[in-house]
Order: structure tokens, then C-alpha cells, then sequence
């Protein structure tokens, strides 16, 4: 029997309907959240999500400005551009798209956005009040993906679950958010990574997956447990010569195999990447309602 297809594009759908009627809300009081999109440089896939965004917040009805610069951007314009950013009235939420071209020190434009409007979760202020049990801003993708198992029946509270990956933006601060004690999270949470000796051990133990190591269709049907959840976070370019364009986007998880053992399974596209967008305009919302001081 073949796996359950989760949705994300359809549950972020909910979420932005849901959005879109507290933001409804806010319009008759005078208030209209904003979100800056930084984009610099050519990077067609970065190009392309800073797009989907952008008319995400279309949809819900938050004022976006896409904020394009060419790749000889330099650091020092564009911590003046973070700062403008910073003190614009009209704008509540800033997203820096990364990755960003070598010359500017990415780590140093993320400490200086204020953490008041880091809707992605990136400052470090964020992640600590993530650690300390007292989030604001959470990661957008690993908010994404807790919505996703919540609102799609799998509930990972009492689980175990294993993350492969302990990147900064999705394996670090997901292992954190999926063990803490709530209602939508409370699993037994291993995380692998390049160290990890034998993988396929561990996955095969899981209740739930999320592949998030960047390393096309690494997880494959024999290295799961019948029935687990698979949650694939990867999108990796493929050439593949029967496609129109040579190449196409494959995920973390070898989708074919994977879905003959799964009990539920996310695919790429339409999995995690539509439930990052929905938790990035959540962010937005939230951080309009605190800086504007509205309950
Ligand atoms: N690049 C890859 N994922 C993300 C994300 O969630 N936010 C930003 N700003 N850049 C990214």
C-alpha cells in the first residue's frame, strides 16, 4: 500500500485564509502589516522563492517590498539598507534571502536586523529565546513543518523522531522545537548528521523522518520503518535529460522508494516549501501586532 500524500500546499492554503481574515481585521483599523524582501545578486532558485513570497503576502493582503540588488551589492550598502529597513514604519517583518553573495558577511547582516522584525528567526536573539523556552520568532521552515505534521494528524508529541541534518536554519532549531513540552511537539528527537555512523539505524527506529541534509533522494524506502512518517525538506537540482529544462528538483528523500514503506509522506514541491511561506506570513502578522502594540 502506498504512502499518504501530505498536502503543504493545501494546509498552507488554510493557514492563508486564516491569515487573510485576521489581517481583514487589522485593515479596518487603519493597519496594513509590511514585509521587505531583500534579494542580491542572480541566484535564479533564491530569485524565484523571494517571488512566491512576495505573492503570498499579495494573497493575505500584507504590503510587500521586493528590494532587488545586483551582485556587486556591497556590505557596507547593505547594512545601510538592513538599518533603513530597520527604522521604516511601513515595514514590520525583514527577510534577507540567502544565501548572499561572498562579499557581504551574512552572519554580521543577520545580527543587525532588528529582532523585533526578524520574521525568519535568524538573530541570535531569536534562537536563544527558542532555546530558553520563550519563543517570538521561530524559525520560519521549522514552523512550517510542526504546523504541517499538527494540522495533517501526525502529532509528534510521545514520538521518536529522527532529523538528519543540523543546519542552522532547519535540523539545529527543529531537534529544539520538536522535544520541547507543548501541545504540538514533545517527541524523543534524534539528530543525524555527517558524524552520525550508521544512519539507517537510527531512521529505523523512527516514528517520523525530516530529511533536511541537503543530499538529493539520500533516504530510500529500506532505510525506514513500515508506516513512518517522512517529512522532505530538500530541494536539490537533478540533471535529467527526459525533462524540458535537462534538470528538475528533486528532494532529501528518494521519493519512489520511500512511498511503498511510508505510512504518510511530504512531497517536493508542494510539502514544506508552501508551509515555510504560510509560517514566514504568520511571523509577519505576529510581529506587526507586537511593534504596532495591538493585543
Ligand atoms: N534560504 C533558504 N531558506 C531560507 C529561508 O527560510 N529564509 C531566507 N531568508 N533565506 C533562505
Amino acid at each position: 500500500m502506498g504512502a499518504v500524500i501530505i498536502d503543504g500546499k493545501k494546509i498552507s492554503d488554510e493557514i492563508k485564509a486564516e491569515l487573510k481574515a485576521e489581517i481583514d481585521q487589522l485593515k479596518s483599523k487603519g493597519i496594513v502589516p509590511g514585509l521587505a524582501a531583500v534579494l542580491v545578486g542572480s541566484n535564479p532558485a533564491s530569485a524565484l522563492y523571494v517571488k512566491m513570497k512576495a505573492r503570498a503576502c499579495q494573497q493575505v493582503g500584507i504590503f510587500s517590498d521586493v528590494i532587488i540588488k545586483d551582485n556587486n551589492f556591497t556590505h557596507a550598502r547593505m547594512i545601510d539598507l538592513v538599518d533603513d529597513l530597520n527604522n521604516r514604519d511601513d515595514i514590520d517583518g525583514i527577510l534577507v534571502q540567502s544565501p548572499l553573495p561572498g562579499q557581504i558577511d551574512e552572519p554580521a547582516v543577520t545580527f543587525r536586523i532588528d529582532p523585533g522584525k526578524d520574521v525568519d528567526g535568524f538573530h541570535p536573539v531569536n534562537q536563544g529565546l527558542v532555546l530558553a523556552g520563550r519563543p517570538v520568532f521561530e524559525p520560519a521552515t521549522p514552523l512550517g513543518i510542526l504546523e504541517l505534521l499538527d494540522r495533517s494528524g501526525n502529532n509528534p508529541s510521545g514520538k521518536e523522531v529522527v532529523v538528519l541534518g543540523r543546519g542552522l536554519l532547519v535540523g539545529r532549531p527543529l531537534a529544539v522545537m520538536l522535544s520541547v513540552k507543548s501541545n504540538i511537539a514533545n517527541a524523543t528527537v534524534t539528530v543525524c548528521h555527517t558524524g552520525t555512523k550508521n544512519i539507517a539505524a537510527h531512521t529505523r527506529r523512527a516514528d517520523i523522518i525530516v530529511a533536511a541534509m541537503g543530499k538529493a533522494r539520500f533516504l530510500t524506502g529500506d532505510m525506514i520503518k513500515p508506516g513512518a512518517v517522512v517529512v522532505d525538506v530538500g530541494t536539490n537540482q537533478i540533471d535529467d535529460p527526459t525533462h524540458p529544462k535537462g534538470k528538475r528538483v528533486v528532494g532529501d528523500v528518494d521519493f519512489d522508494s520511500v512511498k511503498e514503506v511510508a505510512g504518510a509522506i511530504t512531497p517536493v514541491p508542494g510539502g514544506v516549501g508552501p508551509m515555510t511561506i504560510a509560517a514566514l506570513l504568520k511571523n509577519t502578522v505576529k510581529a506587526c501586532r507586537i511593534r504596532r502594540g495591538i493585543s
